[in-house]
């Protein structure tokens, strides 16, 4: 199979789309302080769909005002003014052929920084792994979190559906609900996280109650025709070998339990996403595709067109996502179709701070322009 394969038309439920390379979800923490996106957001999503991206999937966006904001100068999706400061994003990517998803993220007990609430809340008061991102302006160990009740559980869920409304209403495709890397739907799937004793935790079932929810509610408050899409991975931001107690067993329950939830899509990431999920066997990808009955798209490292392209040519996956090689180049599809080089990735994009304004001054974009 040919590297043009990736540049080939796919669909994600009703969504179709010009090729099979999306754009990864990325923090940037670029937005206002109360969350508003702004126009140099809208020209950095353009920017993508521009360079041919087929699909566009936002940073993690934030779902309520209560326990949701993971960081300081993340955009939302929490009140109608965050959701109409959308459109202009969305009609830029729009304009120049693309489709654009909105991540929904409710960051739980590893939320560093929240301007609505002073303290953090996830599954259960258990002390996260790991230490805060200081490339999102943190520093030390996360918080200890208290546990959600279960009337903030109907927050957080009513959260996402909300979101996921005024993300319909400003223009957006579709939505990706952010089960992965450690975040709150993560923290309850996760057992040493979520040591609840209700209904919300023990089994895999109860564990992943939180998570069906979330996709039912989204999907009653949206409609049958927009896309719904779930992402999931084993490692997480705080722990990055993580991996499911129950190997593929519990992969098997976990992608037909969430795709018949009922999902249009499921976007898998790994640090390299070819690699055996369990140590031998198949990439977490693969797994996806084969237990579940959505298309899949995977995501990690994959930005060397010959095993993005060996994804789908070995059948682990419909579409991949590029993090790190579309910050590299937003014009990664329209390099690959024209056979220009493909440069390695510069880490000092992200470095002190991963937004925006920091990769404008590193390439040397004058200052106002930002
Ligand atoms: C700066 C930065 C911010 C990220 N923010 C998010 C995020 O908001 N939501 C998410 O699901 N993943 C996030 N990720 C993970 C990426 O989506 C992706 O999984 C990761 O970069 C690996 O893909 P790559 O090898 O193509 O870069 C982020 C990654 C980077 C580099």
């Amino acid at each position: 199979m040919s590297v043009s394969t990736l540049l080939d038309p796919a669909a994600l439920g009703q969504l179709r789309l010009t090729n099979r390379l999306a754009v990864a979800p990325m923090t940037r923490v670029s937005a206002t302080a109360d969350g508003l996106a702004t126009t140099r957001m809208a020209d950095y999503y353009g920017d993508f769909a521009a360079g041919g991206f087929g699909l566009v999937i936002t940073e993690g966006v934030y779902t309520d005002r209560a326990y949701a904001q993971g960081y300081l100068f993340q955009p939302g999706l929490a009140d109608d003014i965050q959701g109409e400061a959308w459109r202009p994003v969305v009609e830029r990517v729009h304009a120049s052929g693309g489709r654009i998803v909105a991540q929904l993220m409710h960051a739980g007990a590893i939320s560093q920084g929240n301007r609505h609430r002073p303290i953090s809340k996830g599954p259960s008061a258990v002390q996260p792994r790991g230490v805060q991102m200081s490339i999102y302006r943190g520093e030390g160990l996360y918080r200890l979190p208290a546990e959600l009740s279960l009337a903030e559980l109907d927050e957080v869920v009513g959260g996402f559906a909300s979101s996921a409304v005024r993300a319909k209403e400003a223009g957006f495709d579709g939505v990706e609900i952010h089960g992965a890397n450690g975040y709150l739907l993560d923290q309850f799937l996760t057992d040493y996280t979520n040591q609840r004793t209700d209904g919300y935790g023990g089994s895999l079932e109860r564990r992943l109650r939180i998570c069906v929810e979330t996709i039912l509610a989204v999907r009653q408050a949206v409609g049958s025709d927009f896309t719904i899409g779930y992402r999931v991975s084993l490692g997480k931001v705080n722990d990055f070998t993580h991996k499911w107690g129950g190997g593929e067993v519990e992969a098997a329950a976990i992608f037909q339990t969430l795709s018949a939830a009922p999902l249009d899509y499921l976007h898998t990431t790994e640090f390299e996403a070819w690699q055996s999920a369990f140590g031998e066997g198949p990439s977490l990808a693969a797994l996806a595709r084969h237990h579940g009955t959505v298309p899949v798209i995977a995501n990690g490292s994959l930005h060397s067109p010959v095993q993005a392209v060996g994804m789908i040519a070995r059948g682990e996956a419909d579409l991949v996502s590029l993090g790190r090689g579309a910050l590299t180049h937003a014009n990664w599809p329209h390099r690959l179709r024209d056979g220009q080089v493909l440069e390695a990735f510069d880490r000092a994009l992200l470095s002190p701070v991963a937004d925006l304004a920091n990769a404008d001054r590193l390439r040397g974009v004058p200052h106002g322009v930002a």
